[in-house]
């Protein structure tokens, strides 16, 4: 994990990447306008330009960055491009929140221990995308009774299997709609995600977060 800022209380400097509607960018806001979370969101860096999640940071006053692939854009060119946006915001950390695009080393070698993402699954099941309606599906096959939520670092191009900061276990209630799985899901992402920066952010300059990991 990166070197703390200068001082022990500095809050830590957070660029958040965002593909859709920025639910979790909102939990981080919110935290950090509680005063829970020390940290600052310096900037949100989406790869869609007609996303709710930039008009959320537009609100809070957060500094906002489309950065798309170009037609017949090599993926290592882009990510390159997307690494040279975001290491102009100085992040202590890049969070992954609702980020939906792969990463390659183009981007990831930039920030080595920065980049945290968020999955809606538990460690070793269902990568990639689609996790909650996934998880659902495999209840109703009678396959799977609880799924869950992780936060992870993101060393490699490994998808959702990057060291893990923090779960969150979710039971499957058959009895409830879809619609609501779907919900307690997002609430369990966006307690997890922020209790997950909480541990990071708020310790001392000496501490040293371990990735035995937060469990919300
Ligand atoms: C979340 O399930 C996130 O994990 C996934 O996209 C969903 C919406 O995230 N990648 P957000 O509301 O855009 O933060």
């Amino acid at each position: 994990m990166k070197a703390p800022s200068e001082s022990a209380n500095q809050p830590r400097r957070l660029v958040v990447l965002v593909s859709g509607s920025g639910s979790n960018l909102q939990a981080i806001l919110d935290a950090c306008q509680r005063g829970d979370l020390n940290a600052q969101v310096v900037a949100v860096v989406s790869n869609k330009s007609d996303v709710f999640a930039l008009e959320r940071a537009a609100k809070a006053g957060v500094p906002t960055v489309h950065v798309g692939r170009q037609q017949d854009e090599r993926r290592a060119d882009f990510d390159s491009r997307l690494a040279d946006v975001v290491a102009g915001f100085s992040p202590d950390l890049v969070v992954l929140a609702g980020w939906m695009r792969l990463l390659t080393m183009s981007f990831l070698g930039w920030f080595p221990e920065q980049v945290l993402n968020l999955h809606p699954a538990l460690p070793g099941e269902l990568a990639g995308t689609g996790a909650i309606e996934r998880a659902w599906k495999e209840s109703a096959a009678g396959s799977r009774t609880r799924t869950g939520v992780m936060v992870h670092l993101v060393p490699d191009e490994g998808v959702d299997d990057g060291p893990v900061l923090g779960t969150a276990v979710v039971e499957i209630d058959r009895t409830k709609t879809y619609d609501d799985f779907e919900q307690l899901m997002h609430d369990t992402e966006h307690r997890l995600l922020v209790d997950t920066l909480i541990e990071i952010c708020n310790a001392s300059a000496t501490a040293r977060p371990d990735h035995r990991g937060v469990s919300a």
